[in-house]
């Protein structure tokens, strides 16, 4: 591990163009990836974090179909959208840039030459899925299939994300087009493959045995696992229309694997802001002593842990990651976040709605951050997080010590009298909050440094509501000047022991205190050495408050907006099938279909799905195993009037023998429903015809 590195290089993965970012992407890369940036340099390292979109790839493609535009009009407009609400919520990158712009495809072929220079590709032509119908091969995102893995029915081409593998489109059973949903037949390609088998020892040795006790264990299990599921050549050319050319001969037409260059836009982002300042890139990505961290979701892991430094390890020239400190998902409301089914909090939305309460976000998700398990956003959740911790805590400690300053001493700092114990002790605790929440920060714990923040503002706000100024003001304003002077430092340094977190609250709390000028020192290093951060005689501003209430309609609003989004999709997911095949009366006339009750109901033994019901058909009372355990509990389905086949030749499952079937169908939420039939006065045994 790299002790005292003399720069940081920091990434945050590049999100896709292809829609908006929400609060998926900002919990799990780019808050902690800016808290992680703005906490070294209050301590005065050197950083660059860059970031950029990722513009290449099947994803814009797919989404300019969809949108019937052309894929430049989807990575300028969904660039547009998430550079300036990166910018607007306070995501302090030092450069965003796109993979569309000159640097960057000089980059990434500049990349693909040497290594195909230097021998590290096999050439080869193999069988590829074609999609005959568009006329196109389908790789990536234009094909899905069933994961050979874990059996999700809808993996991508190049990932499960359900099992987290990463695949070839080859490897999907029963694979589908998601351009015309055709099967794919086999056509033979030339492309290029990076033989990741020939870095396995490499890996081993790096990763596996170097990286044992400082990646997170989430990070470090999943490309394991991968190693020794055993490493194998990976095509890094497509036969698209849309990324950057393969700069070799007899590669007319192929463009290079969105996952190829992408990664190199890392690179690309730190020339293009070494050429705007007047910098020199190569320190920040070839110097020994350089710390480089990507930031990134849990999908990336592979792309980022293994495929890249593989091809860092062929070009020669370049570091490798430190540290990966990759995050779970974060779900909302119980449900998978989805761009193309519009389950997302959207960045830009929430901007418009809660204008300046950037930090109230930022504050409810690094709390609920998913750093060791995937973890859920709930309105609510927010909301009490805003009112009971930022409002409660932080902002009424911080009010009560600006309008007692003001209202005691004209906003001037007193001069503090001989020390209490309490004192003494609470700015010893006031002291050694800096080193704490660095060390949390500095193992990626940025939920845990957070709540260590908190507590800096719970001592504050404990010791006012001990101490009660308020009321010793009669008799001992002696004691009061001390009391202000102490509650002052712990305000002062909260300033800025909450940059990292909440950059916009510190801002206005700097300016409160009147400490925005450089002659006042609040680095931490100072905070964990002096115990007079604000002298006496110091003139603060007016009270303003930090954090407002967040009303119950605002919330009800956002989740109203959530449940119009559920209906929408249950609309557009209402699939109904084609009519069957035509069938004369006979057939109809052969089944039995009977009005019944169920009468017992009990779970299936050590099955999931199954009920053991009895029914009373009229005629007998049988015995009917059905699969609905997952939608009915036993007891709440006794009595109830359904439809029976009774006369569906008897199967047995899981050694009970069936005798029949009960009629089911979906409601609008896709929930299994029984039919119904209208039976007030319909006795069991009737038939229905
Ligand atoms: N666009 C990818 C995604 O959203 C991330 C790319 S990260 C990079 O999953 F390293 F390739 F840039
Ligand atoms: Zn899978």
């Amino acid at each position: 591990m790299l002790q005292n590195p003399e720069r940081y290089t920091i990434t945050a993965a590049l999100p896709y163009t292809n829609g908006p970012i929400h609060i998926g992407h900002l919990a799990g890369v780019y808050v902690p990836a800016d808290i992680y940036s703005r906490y070294l340099r209050l301590q005065g390292r050197d950083v660059l974090f860059v970031c950029g979109s990722d513009e290449h790839g099947v994803a814009i493609s797919m989404k300019a179909k969809k949108e019937g535009i052309t894929p430049q009009e989807v990575i300028d407009k969904y660039d547009g959208i998430i550079r300036k609400s990166f910018a607007d919520f306070g995501i302090a990158f030092d450069n965003y840039s796109r993979t569309s712009l000159p640097v960057h495809h000089e980059t990434a072929s500049e990349f693909f030459k040497k290594l195909y220079d230097n021998g590290d590709f096999i050439e080869e032509v193999t069988e590829q899925l074609y999609d005959a119908k568009a006329n196109q091969f389908l790789a990536d995102r234009f094909v899905m299939g069933t994961c050979p893995k874990c059996g999700n029915e809808e993996a991508y081409g190049d990932q499960c994300e359900k099992c987290g593998s990463t695949l070839n489109a080859t490897d999907l059973i029963n694979p589908k087009s998601t351009i015309t949903g055709e099967t794919p037949v086999l056509k033979s390609t030339k492309h290029w493959f990076l033989p990741l088998d020939r870095y396995d020892a490499f890996l081993r040795e790096w990763i596996l045995e170097g990286h044992k006790n400082d990646w997170k264990p989430n990070v470090y299990g999943q490309v394991k696992s991968w190693i020794d599921g055993g490493l194998e050549p990976r095509a890094v050319t497509r036969d698209l229309d849309w990324g950057i050319d393969v700069p070799v001969e007899g590669a007319e037409g192929k463009k290079l694997y969105v996952w190829f260059d992408a990664p190199i836009g890392y690179i690309s982002s730190t020339k293009e802001w070494a050429a705007r300042e007047g910098k020199d890139w190569e320190p920040y990505w070839k110097n020994e002593n350089t710390k480089l961290v990507h930031f990134i979701g849990k999908d990336n892991i592979v792309f980022h842990c293994v495929i890249f430094p593989a091809m860092l390890k062929a070009e020669g020239s370049y570091i490798l990651p430190e540290n990966v400190p990759a995050n779970e998902f974060l779900n909302l409301e119980g449900n998978k976040l989805s761009t193309s089914k519009n389950w997302a909090v959207w960045l830009h939305e929430y901007l418009e709605e809660f204008p300046d309460q950037q930090d109230v976000l930022r504050y409810a998700l690094t709390s609920n951050a998913p750093e060791t398990k995937d973890n859920d956003f709930t309105w609510k959740d927010f909301q009490a997080r805003n009112n009971n911790e930022l409002v409660a805590i932080f902002g009424n400690f911080i009010n009560r010590v600006v309008v007692l300053t003001n209202k005691y001493y004209n906003g001037i700092v007193p001069t503090p009298n001989e020390l209490t114990e309490v004192d003494e002790q609470t700015l010893a605790e006031l002291q050694a909050y800096p080193e704490v929440i660095s060390s949390s920060i500095e193992r990626y714990r940025f939920r845990e440094a957070l709540g260590e923040m908190m507590n800096a503002a719970r001592l504050g706000n404990k010791y006012l509501a001990d101490e009660e100024p308020w009321k010793v003001i009669k008799d001992n304003p002696e004691r009061v000047q001390t009391q202000m002077y102490v509650a002052l430092q712990i305000a002062a340094a909260l300033s800025s022991l909450c940059e990292p977190f909440l950059p916009f609250t510190a801002a206005k709390l700097k300016r409160i205190l009147n400490v925005t000028s450089s002659a006042v020192e609040m680095n931490w290093k100072a905070i964990s050495e002096s115990s007079d951060l604000l002298s006496a005689g110091h003139q603060i501003g007016q009270a303003e408050l930090l954090f407002a209430k967040i009303e119950d309609e605002a919330i009800q609003k956002q989740i109203d907006k959530l449940e119009a989004t559920k209906t929408a999709n249950q609309a557009e997911n209402k699939k109904v099938e084609a009519q069957k095949d035509l069938i004369q009366y006979e057939d109809f006339a052969k089944m039995d279909l009977r009005v019944g009750t169920i009468i017992e109901a009990e779970k299936m033994p050590k099955a999931n799905k199954l009920l053991v019901l009895k029914v009373d058909t009229g005629i007998d009372v049988r015995t009917i195993v059905s699969g609905i355990a997952e939608s009915f509990k036993p007891e709440d389905i006794i009595g109830k009037r359904v439809t029976v086949l009774v006369n569906l030749a008897p199967r047995a499952l899981r050694g009970v023998e069936s005798q029949g079937m009960i009629l089911m169908t979906n409601n609008a939420e896709g929930k299994l429903v029984f039919v119904n039939p209208d039976t007030d006065g319909v006795g069991n045994g009737e038939t229905i015809n």
